[in-house]
């Protein structure tokens, strides 16, 4: 086997994005045992940066060892039980799989669907809510397949005014937007590493709170051979379908008793760690100025080269920016000169939208000045070879005025 070496790249899609070189290098740690003291300290300190990731004064705040869909997987098999009415608002592709993960979770699925593109004012949920009284209702934050950020704070408030849950998918906004878990009213959420936290990805943060742990609780069963002779006596006709993904198992691991459940993937935790150091010796604030000055200056670019912005709304998610593939111009070969010629990554999209628009991503360490140049850069020159005549220089040129207020003489 030839010893495989990955080329340089700058990646501005909506995840996988450039990890920081500060986490890359805590993945290199080498491994202690899971229950070493210097291991469940981490895990004790992980906890609690978690917390503080989401706004949160939750006690449970950890990682799923999975991709973000595992963290969305966790807490909706852990509160779902068969025929739950469950409600999914959908404004893209991400609102699906959590109609799929609820599906699988054996809940009567019911859902609202907006056009890819748009988002639903607050008020068409709740009065969906109104009628339908479902157990829960589960939501996409920031649906990076159309570049749309659904507010949610209304929504929480009637879920909590009416004493229903509300779960979100942030996996494409902590990190890099606003994200309030406690302030809007959110039950139980999963976030993503390897969007704006910067890591790899293979990690999924979630946190949920006590209205959400006793739900979970009712229906907790601890696996033959760790239980205790207490917990023998339980009643195991309603328990959790998943193993894995069970968290009333995952949180007796992430507290002081440290159930024997799973292996955990001790370099990701590492990663993890050193990813949310990294977010919070920038300050989560100006982490959230960061994404926005550069998706300012992404858009710009954009639009000064000729482009069309597809979601140039009040609802764009900012860490997202869609782009509209204009007509004749080869979509793919676009993307895949960018890659093959510059070592720039953009992504396409998927359902009604692929081959429509290209997605450009500035989230996290990928979210850096030189990746905004290049991108528009390559994309501009690739345009020029595919035959669009993009008005030459002027992204650049956009760019380097909003950076640096200088303007290119005549
Ligand atoms: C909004 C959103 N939710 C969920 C997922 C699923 O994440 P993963 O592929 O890490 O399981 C993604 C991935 O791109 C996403 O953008």
């Amino acid at each position: 086997m030839n010893r495989f070496i990955p080329p340089k790249r700058t990646i501005m899609t909506p995840g996988p994005v450039e990890a920081d070189p500060r986490v890359l290098q805590a993945l290199s740690n080498p491994i202690i045992g899971q229950f070493d003291p210097v291991f469940t300290d981490l895990m004790n300190q992980t906890m609690e940066a978690v917390r503080r990731l989401f706004l949160t004064d939750n006690q449970w705040a950890f990682p799923i060892d999975g991709t973000s869909r595992s963290g969305m997987e966790a807490v909706m098999c852990s509160l779902i039980e068969p025929g739950d009415k469950v409600l999914v608002p959908i404004f893209g592709r991400f609102g699906y799989l959590l109609t799929e993960i609820a599906e699988r979770c054996g809940a009567s699925v019911h859902v609202i669907e907006k056009p890819w593109g748009e988002v639903f004012d607050p008020q068409e949920v709740t009065d969906e809510i109104k009628r339908l009284n479902p157990k829960i209702t589960a939501i996409v934050h920031g649906e990076t397949s159309t570049g749309c950020l659904q507010p949610l704070k209304d929504i929480g408030r009637f879920c909590r005014s009416t004493d229903r849950l509300f779960i979100v998918d942030a996996v494409a906004t902590v990190g890099g937007v606003e994200l309030r878990m406690d302030d809007w009213y959110i039950d139980a959420i999963a976030g993503g590493t390897q969007k704006c936290i910067s890591g790899p990805s293979g990690s999924s943060p979630i946190s949920y709170n006590s209205r959400a742990e006793k739900v979970m609780q009712e229906r907790k069963q601890v696996e033959k051979g760790i239980r205790s002779e207490k917990e023998d006596a339980a009643d195991h006709s309603r328990r959790i379908q998943s193993n894995y993904l069970d968290l009333t198992q995952l949180q007796d691991y992430w507290s002081p008793r440290r159930l024997n459940h799973h292996t955990e993937a001790t370099s990701m935790l590492y990663a993890l760690y050193e990813s949310l150091r990294v977010i919070e010796e920038e300050g989560l604030e100006a982490r959230i100025s960061r994404h926005l000055s550069h998706e300012k200056a992404i858009a710009a670019g954009i639009k000064a080269m000729g482009l069309t912005i597809y979601n140039d709304h009040s609802w764009k998610l900012p860490v997202v920016t869609c782009v509209t593939v204009p007509d004749h111009v080869d979509e793919a070969g676009v993307r895949r000169m960018m890659l093959e010629e510059f070592g720039v990554e953009i992504a396409s999209s998927f359902g009604p939208l692929q081959g429509k628009i290209w997605r450009i991503g500035a989230m996290g360490y990928s979210a850096r000045k030189e990746n905004v140049y290049h991108v528009l850069f390559a994309l501009e020159a690739a345009l020029l070879a595919h035959g669009f005549e993009a008005n030459r220089g002027e992204a650049v040129q956009t760019a380097l005025k909003m950076y640096t207020g200088v303007t290119a003489s005549a």
